[in-house]
Parts: structure tokens; sequence; C-alpha cells
């Protein structure tokens, strides 16, 4: 199961966890794996504190740190703006209809108010809140890997990581982004396919993983989108993938910190609950389908905003449904994020047992595997 990144990257399994949760990332990093921080909701001050109780959590484990930095959004040329006047301008271009319709969707599923006067705080997903979170990512020794979602990031950003000596790495869902990344200098990159949760594109992962791991090859190419067995994982493997990158998988794990009703929610769902849509930030990007993704998906409603403006629409709903997850119909207006695997994930586990069991039905495939060649080539236990 040892693949060459793994070496690279101090993994004794090849299986990679990307998670809001600190908990998650030691847990998952302590068992062999590694655990990948998603800082995309966080500022500065908040990712300092998680890798801060990371740091103290993890002992010599490694783990990595998940950015977002889109290619593409409104404002991204705004350079000289700071945070502040970045946020103020995009406030200033959301409709009134758009915050009115998602407020009514709230109350009307008796979600309570938010206690307190003011805005909501923007998504970390603009390069004036990306870049000191970056910086406070690269002064961690432990963090030996940086990964951004949604394009190709900056010459800058890939040289400052790359100089400080970790990995960097990026999402793709079709073979031109995978080649635009390794012509950029990236050291891999993750190919996931439509199944799998958060933004995603519209190729399946049977089709996109080999169609990625052919075009870049030697770059290792982790495997992700629709991976919650070892089974699953066997197959990415054997397409020729230098692990598994997985995310919804980790979403009911024991010491994952979502709200009991969300993690409900999961738990119930089939694998045909979700749907890709642009109800959440904008970009399409699949989550449980509930009464918020199907009212912005109606063709007799306001059409969801570029990004990152239709964020600051769902910027109150993200807080308000995970502070009062279980009261009234909250969960029928949650951004629950997830993907198709989701239906496959019926208990809770702990991060070492998801692992375990992981690593022993990756096993048992490949003894069926083998068992399907003629006696003489069989290899031996
Ligand atoms: C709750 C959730 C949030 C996500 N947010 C991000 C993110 O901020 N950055 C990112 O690179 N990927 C994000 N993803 C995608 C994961 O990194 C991963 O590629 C995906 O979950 C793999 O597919 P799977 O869900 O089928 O395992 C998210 C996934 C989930 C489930």
């Amino acid at each position: 199961m040892h693949t060459e990144f793994c070496d690279e990257v101090g993994n004794e399994v090849p299986i990679f966890a990307f998670t809001h949760c600190r908990d998650v990332v030691v847990a998952v990093s302590k068992a062999g794996g590694m655990g990948v921080l998603g800082a995309g909701f966080m500022d500065v001050n908040q990712l300092r504190e998680e890798l801060d109780w990371i740091d103290a959590h993890i002992g010599d484990y490694a783990y990595g740190v998940d950015v977002v930095i889109p290619q593409n959004y409104v404002g991204r040329d705004e350079d000289e703006l700071t945070e502040l006047e970045l946020e103020e301008k995009l406030w200033a271009m959301v409709p009134g209809e758009h915050l009115a319709m998602a407020q009514k969707l709230l109350d009307d599923h008796g979600v309570p108010p938010w206690p307190e006067t003011g805005r909501p705080k923007i998504f970390g997903w603009t390069l004036q809140t990306v870049m000191p979170c970056l910086e406070e990512a690269l002064c961690r020794p432990k963090c030996r890997l940086i990964v951004n979602a949604l394009g190709t990031p900056p010459a800058d950003v890939i040289n400052r990581v790359k100089s400080s000596g970790r990995l960097i790495g990026a999402l793709c869902g079709k073979r031109k982004q995978a080649v635009q990344h390794r012509d950029a200098g990236l050291d891999f990159v993750v190919a996931q396919g439509t199944e799998g949760g958060g933004h995603t594109g519209e190729i399946g992962s049977v089709v996109l993983w080999p169609d990625i791991i052919d075009a870049v090859s030697p770059l290792p190419v982790l495997a992700a989108g629709g991976i919650g067995n070892g089974r699953q994982m066997l197959a990415a493997m054997a397409m020729g993938a230098a692990g598994v990158w997985t995310g919804s998988l980790w979403l009911t794990a024991e010491e994952a910190d979502a709200q009991p009703a969300q993690k409900e929610s999961f738990l119930n769902a089939a694998v045909d609950d979700t749907v890709r849509t642009k109800a959440w930030t904008g970009k399409p990007a699949r989550v449980l389908r509930n009464a918020w993704t199907e009212a912005w998906d109606r063709s007799d409603t306001p059409d969801p905003l570029p990004m990152p403006l239709h964020g600051l629409v769902t910027a109150d709903a993200m807080r308000r449904s995970e502070a009062y997850a279980s009261s009234g119909r909250t969960q029928q207006v949650a951004m629950n994020i997830c993907g198709q695997v989701i239906g496959q994930i019926n208990d809770i586990e702990s991060c070492r047992s998801i692992i375990y069991r992981m690593i022993t039905e990756y096993l048992d495939g490949l003894e069926a595997l083998n068992h399907l060649m003629p006696p003489e080539l069989r290899e031996d236990p």
C-alpha cells in the first residue's frame, strides 16, 4: 500500500483526509494517514488557534493545510484594496432581493435569528484573507503540505510554498486544469470526480482519474470523489493513483465536531440525496439536496450570484444553521456539504477504525483479485 508519495510526505498509508475539524486532522495523521485542515472558512486568528492545538496534540506526525484561492472571482483584480475595503465593495454588489429571499427561507423554516447585529464574515476566499493564513501555516514545521481549491494558485504562492520546503498541490476536475497545475510547477494534483463533496466538476471519477493520471504522469495524482471504503481505494490505486484524498468520509467520524442534527442528516442520506448546485457559493458544489438548494435552483427565483457574492448571501444561513442545527426545520436550509459516498456511510466510527477498515477492505479486495488469476500466476500471501 505504500507509495513513493507516502515517503515524500511521511504517511504510512496513502490516505489523505480533508476536514474542517482539528480533532480529525490529528486522529487521521496519528493513525498513519494525513489529516489536512480546511482553512477556507477561517481568518488568520482562528487558523492560528487551530494550528496551535494541532501542533500541541499531533506528536511527531505531519499534517496539511488547504486554502481556497479561486482562479476567478469577482474582486480578484482589486489588489490595492484592503480586506475590509474589498468586503465593503462586495457587499454593495449583492442585490436586496437575494438577501430577502435568503432571510425568508430561514424564517419560513423556523431558524432563529442571529443574536448580534452586523454582517456575517465573508468566507476567506480572497487573496487578501488567504495570504496571512498561508504564512501562518508555513511557519509550522509539522505542516508538510499545502493544497489549493478552485484553481491553480498564483505563481508567487507556489514559489513561496516550495521555497519553504513544502509540497503544494491543487484540486482539479478535468484534464485541462490538471495540465495547467503541472505546467505551473505544482508537486501533485488531486483529481476529484463529480461524485465528490464541495466544489466539483461534471466528470465521474472512474473516467477522470485515469484521464488525469495519463495526462500529467509522472506527477503524483491523488484520487478523490466517491472514496469511502477500501474497494473504492483499491480501484483508484489500480488506476495508478499515488493515494486517495477523501472528504465526506470524515463528516460523521466520532471525532468530527459537527452538530448532532447535521450528523443525523448525513447518516440518514442515501447516495441519490445530493445535488450539484450553485446555491451555496455561486460555483457548482455538491451538497445534500434540501429546501434551500431547491429554492435557488428553481427557474422562477433569482439566479445564484457569482463567487464570492453568493457566499455573502449564504453566510448568514451558514452561521445560523450551524448554531441552531436542531431548531425548527433548520436542516432543510442548512448547507450540508457532502458527496454521493455519504449514502454508504451509516455508522459513526473513530478515525482510526475508518483507516483500519479501509486497509482491511483494500487487502481483502486485492486478495479477491489475486484469486481471479490462474493458479500458476497467483502471488502467495
Ligand atoms: C464538507 C466539505 C467541505 C469541503 N471544502 C473544501 C475546501 O474548502 N477546499 C478543498 O480543497 N476541498 C474541499 N472539499 C472537497 C474535499 O477536499 C474532497 O476533494 C472531496 O470531499 C472528495 O470527495 P468525497 O467527498 O467523495 O470524499 C470539501 C468537501 C467536503 C465534504
